[in-house]
């Protein structure tokens, strides 16, 4: 295998590509040269946002996370488009304020179902296809609240859903190894997206991560061969000891 993997030819969805990370890593990866699957719920919203890429690597495809269908569904038609995939990024996420005292089941239920069971459904789909790749990827989008509980202002919704994600990307990694399958969970910090608006917060809006720059993480670790994988990568704004 060589030192690192060219984009050329190789196959990617990304979930949640048309605003925020997503669509900074769908940018990026097209820049890239890769051949791009891509899926929001808001197809006119994808369409525009996504507008100027190269539509002959690039396919748009319905996918709320909260259809179970969608996940079969997207990955059926990105192998029907492109004849093969190589890799799935995770990244379509929300965050509610849900600790003891705020937010209620609703909005922990739609937490559950966004961060955790749709990955686990998109996954699920994908493996068969990755494993016939050789050196099939997933990239999950988790967080620096998938390592650790920081402090009461943070939404205890959310840490959980984001440590759970971890653990289904190692357990990607596990069930995807022997074909070469290698599994990362990108760890970012506050980063300069909607998602934290309204949210309290501990690093102001100018100090957050640009997108672009966790979009240029998810292409580094889909360049690496399969000798080395690697299982987290945390990316901190602030000050905090091993994150
Ligand atoms: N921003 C941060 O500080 C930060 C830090 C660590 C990790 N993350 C993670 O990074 C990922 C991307 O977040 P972001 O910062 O880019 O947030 P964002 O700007 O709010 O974008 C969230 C994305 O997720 C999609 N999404 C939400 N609910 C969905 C559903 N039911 N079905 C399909 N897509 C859905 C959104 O689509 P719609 O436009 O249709 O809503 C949007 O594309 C998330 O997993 C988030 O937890 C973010």
């Amino acid at each position: 295998m060589p030192a690192t993997l060219p984009p050329a030819d190789r196959v990617v969805m990304v979930s949640g590509a048309n605003r925020g990370i997503g669509l900074a890593i769908a940018r990026h990866l097209a820049a890239a040269g890769y051949r791009l699957s891509l899926g929001a719920r808001d197809p006119a919203m994808l369409a525009e946002a996504t507008a100027g890429l190269p539509e002959e690597r690039v396919l748009r495809h319905a996918f709320d996370a909260l259809r179970p269908p969608d996940a079969e569904a997207w990955v059926a038609a990105t192998v029907a488009r492109f004849g093969r995939l190589d890799a799935l990024v995770n990244n379509a996420g929300v965050l509610r304020q849900v600790t003891f005292d705020e937010g209620d089941e609703e909005m922990l239920d739609e937490m559950w179902a966004v961060n955790v069971k749709a990955p686990f459904r998109l996954i699920r789909a994908a493996l068969p296809h990755l494993r016939r790749a050789g050196a099939g990827r997933i990239v999950t989008i988790g967080s620096t609240d998938s390592k650790r509980y920081r402090d009461g202002t943070v939404s205890v919704g959310y840490a959980m859903t984001k440590h759970a994600v971890l653990a289904l990307s190692h357990a990607a990694k596990f069930a995807g190894w022997e074909h070469g399958v290698r599994a990362t969970a990108i760890l970012p910090g506050a980063t300069r997206t909607d998602l934290l608006r309204g949210i309290p917060g501990v690093v102001p809006g100018p100090n957050r991560i640009d997108p672009e720059t966790i979009a240029a993480a998810v292409a580094f670790v889909l360049s690496l061969p399969n000798e080395a994988s690697v299982a987290e990568l945390p990316i901190n704004a602030r000050l905090e000891s091993t994150l």
